[in-house]
């Protein structure tokens, strides 16, 4: 068994179907962490009956406000934190205390159009194949070691909304199966 916190900022659609996988295991999902207190991802965790952790970066030194968090990760034995959307870069002293134990999923087959707007980027692009990458987290934007890609090929002919919404329904498939096969391992292992 090992125990998972997702960190999110908005819609909190990935953090959903990660949480609907996850009950279903001997895993626990212990919280939900947010940078904003109406995002929806909020309203998503109290129907899941999630923990969820709001947090405020406004008038904070990021590492202390890091280091808030770090404590709330250890009272609750973190063994693995799956980035969804959450919208605020992590600094190398937390990435560094959570070494190889963060993982991000991010709207593009990465390295390119990595950073905000991966979508758009894409969709703009002249790329006939687009997809999502999950990958650990290192000190850099979007740079970390890829763990999976998945991609399909555009006629050309998609509105972005079209292309958005093939993107999101791959993340919701194989995110949660990667956070499952990466618990997995690290209940092996405690
Ligand atoms: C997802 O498409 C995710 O890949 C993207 O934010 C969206 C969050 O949607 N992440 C990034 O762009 C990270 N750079 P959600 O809140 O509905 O899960």
């Amino acid at each position: 068994m090992a125990n998972l916190a997702v960190f999110a900022s908005g819609n909190g659609s990935n953090f959903q179907s990660i949480a609907e996988v996850i009950v279903k295991t001997e895993h626990s999902i212990e919280f939900l962490l947010c940078n904003q207190k109406s995002a929806f991802a909020v309203e998503r965790a109290k129907k899941l009956k999630v923990k969820v952790y709001t947090v405020d970066y406004r008038d904070k030194k990021r590492e202390s406000l890091e280091a808030e968090i770090i404590k709330i990760l250890n009272y609750h034995k973190i063994d693995l934190i799956a980035l969804a959307g959450y919208m605020k870069i992590l600094t190398p002293f937390f990435v560094n205390t959570y070494k190889n134990r963060i993982i991000n999923i991010h709207p593009s087959l990465l390295p390119k159009y990595p950073g905000a707007e991966g979508i758009v980027k894409s969709y703009n692009s002249k790329d006939r194949e687009l997809g999502i990458t999950i990958h650990y987290v290192d000190t850099g934007v979007d740079t970390g070691e890829i763990i999976l890609q998945k991609s399909f090929v555009r006629t050309g002919k998609e509105s972005l909304k079209e292309v958005e919404e093939r993107i999101h329904t791959i993340e919701h498939l194989y995110y949660p199966q990667v956070v499952l096969e990466l618990l997995n391992r690290l209940g092996e292992k405690g």
